[in-house]
């Protein structure tokens, strides 16, 4: 018999998870408390932008391997795995992450256990919390040992989701016996199969993988953010000098792009939770490390409101600013912790009418910014602009024409907030042309036009 599945939080982790399980073959319940959610996701609609998922979502449902469910007693009844992907928010009150859904997750489904399985977290949690929870099943579940608890963290990436669950860069499986290790390699015998690596370890270490990788990406991203400050104040330019690093192969150019900086729902929160446990566990070097991280990456909003204060010649007041982009990163609809939106909300702050233009995002936006203006294209947002901002560089806005741009706005000032438009060919359409890390003209001995211009990956 393959295995049955529940999947117990179905919002972007959780979602995902269950319609590729689906996808692979298996059996699978996902569950929420959310009953509108719940209806959603059984209608076959998402409620999230993912490219290639809700195609997924409707051929599993169609197949009846997939449905959706309210209920902790029929997910407990039913499964043999249960993949816990409820969600780990920063809490209001500090840099911790807020464990409230996940212990409420496991308070209701560990009594209903009464026959062998295996919980497997995946949240991304502080170190420590797996064995507690370990704890807790073993408190609450009727099975007794029969019930066990693993952790496998997840990796996935927004826009990239569905090939990152199926086929993942690794498994991390921590685990506390060899049954839930084999239970675990049934799950993923298909990725497997393909050469995907598999790793088991204890609790803790995985638990800590997957706030060491993040961790690791924000603080690179952050490294080449603090090579752009020192070039601000060197007069160097960042763009080719993070392009001169990326050929060493030790270092690469990935995640090595310099701008706006990391925003979305994860790097930000992880990297502050992960300083916060840092500490309590008396490692405060981590947690200054983490700490300057997250600093350097917000001073780049700050930097960007003054380049944009520049190109208006020193006041945004009643200045018409059109901005490019307002979702957290390109192909994606997700505006949590948003370095773009951060900016547009400053800009207009300081007086400025900011008229926004977002290919997926904006109806989020309008619904937490209603004081920036929504406009309908590109085109329509620089329209009458005295200075553009391009915060995400989604492709539409790289390879925007400067010359027809051009035609449409008051004045030809542009802010590049992603290292993602050709310097030289802006300026000779005749735009003053800024950036993050960049000098303010061009160099006495200009490169060739695209040469200058490195392209975000990951
Ligand atoms: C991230 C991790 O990549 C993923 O493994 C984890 O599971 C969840 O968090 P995601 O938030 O989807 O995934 O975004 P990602 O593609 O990693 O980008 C993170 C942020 O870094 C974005 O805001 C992006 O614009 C920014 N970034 C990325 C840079 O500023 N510069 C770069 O060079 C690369």
């Amino acid at each position: 018999m393959p295995l049955r599945i529940t999947v117990l939080g179905t919002g972007y982790l959780g979602a995902t998870h269950a319609v590729c399980l689906a996808e692979l073959g298996f059996e699978v319940i996902g569950l929420d408390t959310d009953e509108t959610q719940v209806k959603a996701l059984a209608g076959g609609s998402l409620p999230f932008h993912e490219p290639g998922l809700e195609e997924l979502l409707s051929a599993a449902l169609a197949s009846g391997r997939l449905r959706f469910t309210t209920s902790y007693a029929e997910a407990a009844e039913f499964g043999d795995v249960h993949f816990v992907c409820v969600g780990t928010p920063q809490r209001a009150d500090s840099a911790a992450a807020d464990l409230s859904h996940l212990r409420a997750c496991v308070d209701a489904l560990a009594p209903l256990l009464t026959r062998p399985c295996l919980v497997v977290g995946k949240s991304t949690v502080p170190v420590g919390t797996a064995a507690a929870l370990a704890e807790r099943v073993a408190q609450l579940a009727p099975a007794g040992p029969a019930a066990e608890l693993a952790w496998n963290p997840e990796f996935l990436r927004e826009g990239h989701a569905v090939a990152d669950t199926m086929q993942p860069d690794r498994i991390v499986a921590g685990v506390t016996s060899a049954r839930a290790e084999a239970t675990l390699r049934e799950v993923y015998a298909r990725p497997l199969a393909d050469g995907v690596p598999f790793l088991a370890t204890d609790l803790a270490t995985a638990e800590l993988v997957k706030v060491a990788a993040n961790a690791f990406l924000a603080t690179k991203v952050s490294f080449i953010n603090a090579m752009a400050e020192v070039c601000e104040a060197a007069g160097a330019d960042v763009v080719p000098l993070a392009r001169a690093l990326s050929y060493d192969e030790r270092i690469g150019g990935r995640f090595l792009v310099p701008g706006l900086g990391f925003g979305g729902g994860c790097l930000p929160k992880d990297i502050r939770a992960f300083g916060s446990t840092a500490r309590e566990l008396g490692v405060s070097s981590v947690g200054d490390l983490l700490g300057e991280v997250d600093a350097i990456n917000l001073r780049r909003r700050a930097r960007m409101v003054d380049l944009a204060l520049e190109l208006a010649g020193g006041s945004l007041e009643d200045r018409a600013v059109g901005v490019l982009g307002c979702s957290f990163k390109p192909n994606s609809d997700d505006i949590r912790d948003s370095p773009a939106l951060d900016v547009a909300r400053t800009v207009h702050g300081l007086g400025a009418r900011v008229t926004v233009y977002d290919p997926a995002a904006m109806d989020r936006a309008r619904h937490v910014q209603p004081e920036l203006e929504y406009a309908g294209s590109m085109l329509d947002a620089a329209t009458g602009a005295d200075v553009l901002l391009l915060l995400t560089e989604w492709r539409e806005f790289t390879e925007a024409d400067p010359a027809v741009l051009g035609q449409v706005v008051a004045q030809r000032n542009i802010a590049d907030g992603r290292s993602a438009l050709d310097a030289d060919r802006w300026r000779a359409a005749g735009w003053q042309y800024r950036a993050l890390g960049r000098p303010a003209a061009a160099p006495a001995s200009a490169e060739p036009a695209g040469a200058d211009s490195i392209s975000v990956t990951g």
